[in-house]
């Protein structure tokens, strides 16, 4: 792989990230690993990221400089550019002088190969307060800016290479370029990492640790769980059952789409769980939002321990024991928690809002090393229905948490017709890529006054909750054009019986979390 060594800013993911859309596989490995460490992964490339310390304030991430000396053609970029420059006898000077944000820059000579063919003048994206002043002996200066004498420099000869800015981020003028030099010129990279090889290797990587075990797997609809089960079923057939428990608090054509849709994609075993009045059941009378979320999260995993039960019976009788568990854990939770290679680490949100902690299964991780967007090519790939490969985040306690006060199955109706008109009339706008989610969240303890035709009306307001986010750690509200909201207001009020009001959420989160509950 290519190595992205994280300095410990968010670049490092999304360095990764550009380096796999050039068709080269990568991987990030923190900066604290030796030359050894890296040396043992036979990295044919190294990236170091930016970070957000100066080199010279105590404590600042380094890294160990035997690095330098592996032969691997390496690109330093913004921190890891200064450290680069540090470690090869340049100079980084702390000049108070700052570059922030869209910045000029003008390539010098012929650029070399990491800047060659390119304009000589070019916008780029910088963050930075020190800077490289000197570069080190042997190095060519390969762009400069009115505040920076050395915005990039390098060695072919070495294959070397450090840049100020942030070729990363969409507003570097040739960013990707950069970086797509770096690889196939420097470092001499072929293009040959696509969907289409992951799934071959992923296949073959199934069938390597499944043998002829059987495996289940949960379904929930969304993206990840989908990709992950039929890239298992593609690789095991039908030693895989899917597990999809309806818990009532689905959306408008969920149920559907993984019932019909996904299994005449797939051809995947599945069993559905109707566990609607369970799930009914268990919430009456709940208003308290934890509450709720304990409830369903109980009611989940004993949905899902009864269907388990009958099936490992089943499969022990015939002499094929279930051993293996389907889990569509991504890259950036493997990163985020450190990295490790083990598989203890189950994140109770994942997918299906919590499956039980004592399963006695080995888990199948096939999305351990993808990021969310390969994740749905793979998905378009395999020909899994768009509907569910294209899907927005949804949270595993489903419509029970957009309810806010009781969950009852008149007030699960009104929320699904609600939703579904907003949803309908957000891809009609063409706006799914623009927004990152978009609640709709029924008001069922508040009544107000309104006038629908000849009467007055008391209903229930809706909440329409539309945010932009990358990664729902922070969201802003995503600002709808007037007419879309006009037109989603008006067909709800008048469509959905009991809803008299539709009001749009304009908090940022924070304060406001994404979900009302
Ligand atoms: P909040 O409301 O915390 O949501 O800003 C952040 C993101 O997480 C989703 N979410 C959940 N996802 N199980 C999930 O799988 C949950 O219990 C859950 N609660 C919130 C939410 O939709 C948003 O994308």
């Amino acid at each position: 792989p290519v190595l992205v060594v994280d300095f410990g800013a968010q670049y490092a993911q999304l360095i990764a990230r550009r380096v796999r859309e050039a068709g080269v596989y990568s991987e990030i490995v923190p900066h604290t690993a030796s030359a050894d460490e890296i040396a043992a992964k036979n990295p044919v490339g190294i990236i170091l990221s930016g970070g957000p310390s100066s080199v010279y304030e105590d404590g600042a991430p380094s890294l160990d400089s035997g690095v330098f000396d592996l032969g691997v053609p390496t690109l330093g970029i913004c921190y890891g550019f200064q450290v680069m420059a540090q470690a090869l006898g340049g100079e980084v000077a702390n000049t108070g002088l700052r570059e922030y944000g869209a910045t000029d820059a003008a390539v010098t000579g012929d650029g070399g190969v990491l800047l060659g063919g390119q304009p000589v003048d070019q916008n780029v994206w910088m963050s930075h307060g020190d800077q490289v002043s000197r570069a080190p002996e042997g190095f060519d200066v390969l762009a400069s800016t009115s505040a920076t004498p050395v915005a990039a420099f390098g060695s072919d000869e070495k294959r070397l290479y450090g840049v100020q800015w942030h070729p990363e981020v969409k507003h570097s003028d040739h960013g990707q370029q950069v970086i797509e030099n770096f690889l196939h010129k420097a470092a001499g990279l072929p293009a040959d990492w696509n969907s289409g090889n992951v799934i071959a290797e992923q296949v073959e990587r199934i069938r390597a640790q499944i043998g002829s075990g059987r495996v289940i797997s949960a379904l929930s609809g969304g993206v990840d769980s989908a990709v992950s089960t039929a890239l298992v079923h593609k690789a095991v057939g039908d030693q895989l059952t899917a597990i999809f428990v309806d818990h009532g608090l689905l959306r408008k054509g969920e149920r559907e789409q993984v019932e019909n849709d996904y299994v005449a994609s797939t051809g995947v075993r599945l069993i559905t769980i109707d566990a609607r009045e369970q799930f009914l059941n268990a919430l009456e009378g709940v208003s308290d939002p934890e509450q709720k979320r304990k409830i369903i999260g109980r009611e989940f995993i004993r949905a899902f321990e009864a269907a388990e039960r009958e099936l490992v019976a089943e499969a022990a009788a015939d002499g094929e024991p279930i051993r293996f568990l389907v889990q569509g854990t991504l890259y950036p939770d493997v990163v985020e928690s450190g990295g490790g290679a083990g598989t203890a680490n189950i994140k109770s949100h994942h997918n299906v809002g919590g499956l039980p902690e004592d399963l006695q299964f080995e888990l199948v991780e096939p999305l351990r090393t993808l990021f969310k967007d390969e994740v749905r090519a793979i998905g378009r790939e395999l020909g899994l229905p768009e509907a569910i490969v294209a899907r927005q985040p949804f949270p595993g306690p489903g419509l029970g948490i957009r309810i806010v006060g009781e969950v009852t199955a008149d007030r699960l109706e009104i929320l699904r017709d609600a939703d579904a008109i907003a949803r309908e009339e957000l891809t009609r706008a063409g706006l799914d890529g623009e927004i990152w989610q978009c609640p709709v969240v029924l008001l069922a303890d508040v009544r107000s006054v309104g006038v629908q035709g000849d009467g007055r009306t008391y209903g229930h307001p809706i909440v329409l909750r539309p945010v932009s986010s990358e990664d729902a750690m922070t969201a802003d509200w995503t600002r709808l054009p007037y007419d879309v909201l006009s037109k989603i207001s008006n067909r709800i009020t008048n469509e959905v019986r009991e809803v008299n009001r539709v009001v749009l959420d304009v908090t940022s989160k924070p304060p406001g979390t994404i979900e009302w509950e």
